[in-house]
């Protein structure tokens, strides 16, 4: 792994297929505990979580079952701080046990404007499997059950994680370098 250019910026490895690949297999490990016998509903957040959501996904070996809803918030690096949602949400959660997969939680106005629309169809739990968290930008605190990384302040991307529609297909996750 080395520099990498997309478009006008340049990334630097951050995160290595092997370090991600153990983080998804401790949180699989980790739901396929504590959901025995619940079936719980996956609600996977596209576009970036896409790759996230399959790896963890092959990893749950109890019955479960998934659906993808998308939300947009973000242009280029930086979030427009308005949730769009593209395509809703065409299953019935009420007394379903939902985890939603999400990429990453940056500001927290994603997930903090969409869990309470979750909320008032009254599932009978509901929990987050988050593969990064920048702390330090979280201004919308959400619970984080299932987190992968914490990690800097600084725009990632890689493992479906795009800058401008690029970089989605790259298995590692790369951190933009400022100053260059
Ligand atoms: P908020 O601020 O609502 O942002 O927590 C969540 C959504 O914004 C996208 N996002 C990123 N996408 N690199 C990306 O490729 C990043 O560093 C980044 N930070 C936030 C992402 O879609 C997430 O769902
Ligand atoms: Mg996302």
């Amino acid at each position: 792994m080395s520099v990498l250019q997309v478009k006008d910026k340049l990334f630097e490895p951050y995160l290595t297929a092997e370090e991600i690949n153990g983080q998804v297999q401790r949180l699989a490990a980790e739901i396929n505990r504590d959901y025995e016998g619940k079936k719980p509903l996956f609600i996977a957040i596209l576009n970036g979580s896409f790759m996230f959501a399959s790896d963890l996904f092959k990893a749950i070996h109890i019955d479960a079952e998934i659906c993808f809803i998308k939300l947009a918030s973000y242009k280029g690096t930086k979030s427009t701080g308005q949730v769009i949602t593209a395509i809703g949400l065409d299953t019935d959660i009420h007394d379903r046990h939902v985890i939603i997969v999400e990429d990453i939680v940056d500001t927290g106005k994603t997930l903090h404007e969409f869990l309470p629309q979750l909320h008032h169809q009254q599932p009978a739990s509901l929990e987050l499997a988050v593969l990064l968290h920048k702390p330090d930008a979280t201004r919308f605190p959400v619970p984080l059950k299932y987190l992968g990384f914490s990690i800097p302040d600084k725009f990632v991307l890689g493992y479906g994680l795009d800058y401008d529609g690029l970089g989605r297909n790259i298995p590692e996750i790369y951190q933009l370098k400022e100053n260059h």
